[in-house]
């Protein structure tokens, strides 16, 4: 424990130091909300086939992909409330300290938490699109009893995350490339760095000179590369010491 201290130390002279931090985070910072990771310990897809986001397989079966959806990422997460660690990189955004966040997470924690410049690399659960005509819903005032949930064009909607398959979003692309040409500290928190295009981007901003603070209990595909603080603890209990030194 004593290293970790040390270590904390280290990387809030960094933050504190930097001209542009940003926060750069995976499915491990919402662990502690109750939302589980897709990969490790009790990683969503050891018990449900990731063809579940599939296109393909939505566009086959709308009805029996929604069915799942529903289950996973309406009624199941929906119930999740930021964590320390959403709520500390938002005070650090509020200090002017961090510039913004990528997130490669679809669960609004950030926004909840109080963070504005929120680049949601991966979509958001919070919206539906019309496959048919391309309309925009609130997720909140879509009726989710009747499957699949339709537009008022008759299309069917489709959660506003990117599935396997897809395409990642223009301006998310656009906004987080132009953020890592300007950003010198990335905070990574709870990524296991596998998942492309989005674990391009640290490596282009560590090209760019960046320095990166990692946090997660485990090694991640960033931690023995390109990453010159890892913390290895919990993105709650790392981000609230963190706190202590602003
Ligand atoms: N604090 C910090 N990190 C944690 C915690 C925690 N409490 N618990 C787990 N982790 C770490 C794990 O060690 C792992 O490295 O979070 C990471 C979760 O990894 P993944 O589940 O692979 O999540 P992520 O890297 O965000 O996945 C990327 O894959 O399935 C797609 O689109 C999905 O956005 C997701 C993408």
């Amino acid at each position: 424990m004593e290293h970790n201290a040390e270590l904390i130390e280290k990387a809030a002279e960094l933050i504190k130091n930097s001209k542009y931090a940003i926060g750069f985070t995976g499915a491990g910072v919402s662990v502690e909300s109750g939302i589980p990771p897709f990969r490790g310990e009790n990683g969503l897809w050891n018990t449900t086939d990731p063809s579940l986001l599939s296109l393909s397989r939505f566009y086959r079966d709308p009805a029996k992909a929604w069915k799942d959806i529903k289950k996973i990422f309406y009624d199941f997460f929906g119930q999740a409330k930021p964590n320390a660690a959403h709520k500390a990189l938002a005070q650090l955004e509020q200090k002017g300290i961090i510039k913004g966040v990528i997130t490669q997470n679809i669960d609004n924690l950030h926004q909840e938490a109080g963070s504005t410049n929120v680049i949601e690399f991966h979509g958001t659960c919070s919206n539906m699109v019309c496959i048919k005509c391309g309309k925009k819903y609130r997720s909140k005032d879509v009726d989710l009893n009747n499957l699949p949930p339709t537009c008022k064009c008759g299309g069917v909607l489709k959660p506003d995350f990117v599935f396997f398959e897809e395409g990642i979003p223009e301006d998310a692309m656009n906004e987080s490339q132009k953020m890592m040409q300007k950003t010198d500290l990335i905070i990574i928190i709870g990524t296991t760095g596998e998942v492309m295009p989005a674990a391009y981007l640290p490596h282009t901003a560590h090209r760019n000179g960046a320095k990166i603070i990692e946090i997660n209990p485990h090694p991640s595909t960033f931690t023995n590369s390109i990453t010159d603080i890892y913390l290895p603890m919990k993105a709650g209990e790392a981000m609230t010491a963190i706190m202590k030194n602003f």
